[in-house]
């Protein structure tokens, strides 16, 4: 093809004289090459790391990678229409989610836009879903309780506000459980809740916000989806939304309490993306910086110091392991950045013995200074002899010439784990478990047939209610264990009408 001389003088000199209109090249990029959800974009020399990309589709993407050449972005919506050669511009702004009242009792991607179908969220708030986490000074040590309702955690591991503790365990062994019922408990405690799902099917989070509602749990909770179909870049930004949403009630002077269920697979969507980024994989596949991934999300629970108005996060982050295995690489990073671990085991959960919490195994690490006093001394020593119970039974199984003393502790030991039991959705206020555990621990349970301990335990706090409430208002209202003399006197006549089973 021949060059014609005055083609390219018109071309030169019409690009000469547009010079000017070109000043803001590095808003405005081409892209460059697209796949699996990741763009490489050439041209956008300005953009920030974190900051929101706009392709022509309106769909906004993630950028990631900041390379020399080109930008690595991930696209957060459907990416069908986006193809070689698109323009993409800069937006100036890192990623912002909507926050406030307003999104109570709703459901809402991480984008934090609606998708329950009860119409648009009317906020005028926005925070960034990146932001460093409180720091030193701003704090104060946990010193509240968070109670769950939950017996074997209230007695066992205690949690308390501003505390991190993890939640871990192999699949179907009752995680989710224990957090929805833990949300239920927060009913009038000055507490709002946001349950982050990440990578769940969408008829379980159907069911989850069901519960949530049928048990009035939804006037105070905001649910966060990203579901198993939804693209990774959503499932990976879906903790951070929800811990930006759950900041701007903690600035406030409120108390939140945040679940995310689970990191697991928001770990595993972000190394998805990190492998399509082609950053190095390391161990288990895993990028380098999954450590990071996980304690800047984590540190960002806070018990805030009087003077920020004394608010709080508490965070329930969940690990699903393999096999009970929770030296695997996440669970290790996790472990190391929490407070404090439970851990649900799954032979446990089979037996029966549920909620199935390994004593032995879980442990919380600052939750203790913010048990109530009664509580404090009724689960003492619970622990200790829950593990020594499990080291007897096995031994036990060897032989039946025992002597009384170890007769006794195991006897003590099966109506321990009885009494640890619960069914799902059912929390239980802690003063209703301050008398059934001072029952437990003074004996009086001794001469109830272990397998009557559960009834003996729902007759007992019924009638209680009805024929004693103060016993139960006092120990609320005191934080003190009861009179031990009062108690004796209504257990006793409650005994009187307590028929065994045989
Ligand atoms: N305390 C309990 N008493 C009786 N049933 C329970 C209890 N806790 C959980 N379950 C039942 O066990 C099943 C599994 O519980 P759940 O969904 O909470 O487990 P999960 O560990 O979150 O499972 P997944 O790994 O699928 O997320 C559910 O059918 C639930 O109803
Ligand atoms: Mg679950």
């Amino acid at each position: 093809m021949a060059i014609k001389a005055d083609e390219i003088s018109t071309l030169l000199r019409s690009q000469i004289e547009n010079y000017d209109k070109d000043m803001q090249v590095t808003d405005v990029g081409t892209v460059i090459q697209v796949g699996d959800g990741i763009a490489l974009a050439h041209g956008l020399n300005d953009a920030m790391a974190g900051e929101l990309i706009e392709f022509p589709s309106g769909v906004l993407g993630l950028a990631q990678n900041l390379e020399e050449n080109n930008v690595g972005i991930v696209i957060l919506g459907p990416s069908d229409d986006i193809k070689e050669g698109d323009e993409v511009k800069r937006t100036g702004r890192i990623m912002e989610v909507p926050v406030g009242e307003e999104l109570i009792g709703r459901v809402v991607n991480p984008l934090g836009q609606p998708i329950d179908g009860k119409g648009p969220i009317n906020t005028t708030k926005t925070r960034p879903i990146e932001s460093p986490a409180t720091g030193v000074m701003d704090r104060k040590s946990v010193d509240e309780p968070l109670q769950t309702g939950i017996k074997a955690i209230d007695a066992l591991v205690p949690i308390g506000r501003g505390q991190r503790e993890l939640i871990i365990g192999d699949r179907q062994t009752g995680k989710t459980t224990l957090a929805i019922d833990t949300i239920l408990n927060q009913k009038d405690q000055d507490m709002i809740c946001v349950y982050v799902a990440i990578g769940q099917k969408e008829s379980t989070v159907r069911q989850t916000v069901e519960t949530l509602r049928k048990n009035g749990a939804l006037d105070y909770t905001i649910i966060v989806t990203a579901g198993a179909a939804d693209p990774a870049p959503l499932l990976y930004i879906s903790p951070y939304a929800g811990v930006s949403m759950a900041e701007e009630f903690m600035f406030d002077g409120k108390h939140v309490l945040i679940v995310y269920d689970d990191l697991t697979k928001q770990a595993a969507a972000y190394r998805e993306l990190s492998l399509l980024l082609r950053r190095p994989p390391g161990r288990e596949a895993f990028p380098g910086d999954v450590f990071y991934l996980h304690s800047r999300l984590l540190e960002r629970a806070a018990k805030l110091n009087d003077d920020l108005g004394g608010g709080s996060i508490t965070a329930l982050p969940f690990i699903e392991t393999q096999a009970g295995d929770i030296s695997a690489f996440v669970p290790t990073n996790v472990i190391s950045i929490t407070d404090g671990q439970i851990f649900l085991q799954s032979d446990l959960f089979h037996s029966g013995v549920r909620p199935a919490i390994n004593a032995g195994l879980s442990v919380s690490r600052v939750g203790g200074s913010a048990q109530i006093k009664a509580m404090k001394k009724v689960a003492g020593t619970l622990r200790l002899d829950l593990a020594a119970y499990r080291e007897l039974e096995a031994f036990a199984q060897f032989g039946s010439d025992l002597d009384e003393a170890t007769k006794a502790k195991l006897d003590r030991g099966a109506r321990t784990v009885e009494v640890l039991k619960q069914p799902e959705n059912a929390p239980l206020k802690v003063e209703k478990q301050v008398v059934i555990l001072f029952a437990l621990v003074n004996g009086y349970l001794d001469d109830v047939p272990v397998e009557d301990v559960t009834r003996f335990e729902a007759e007992f706090l019924n009638w209680l209610e009805a024929n004693d409430a103060d016993l139960l208002n006092e120990i609320r209202q005191t934080k003190q264990l009861p009179d031990s003399d009062a108690y004796d006197k209504a257990i006793t006549s409650f005994k009187k009408l307590f028929n065994p089973s045989n």
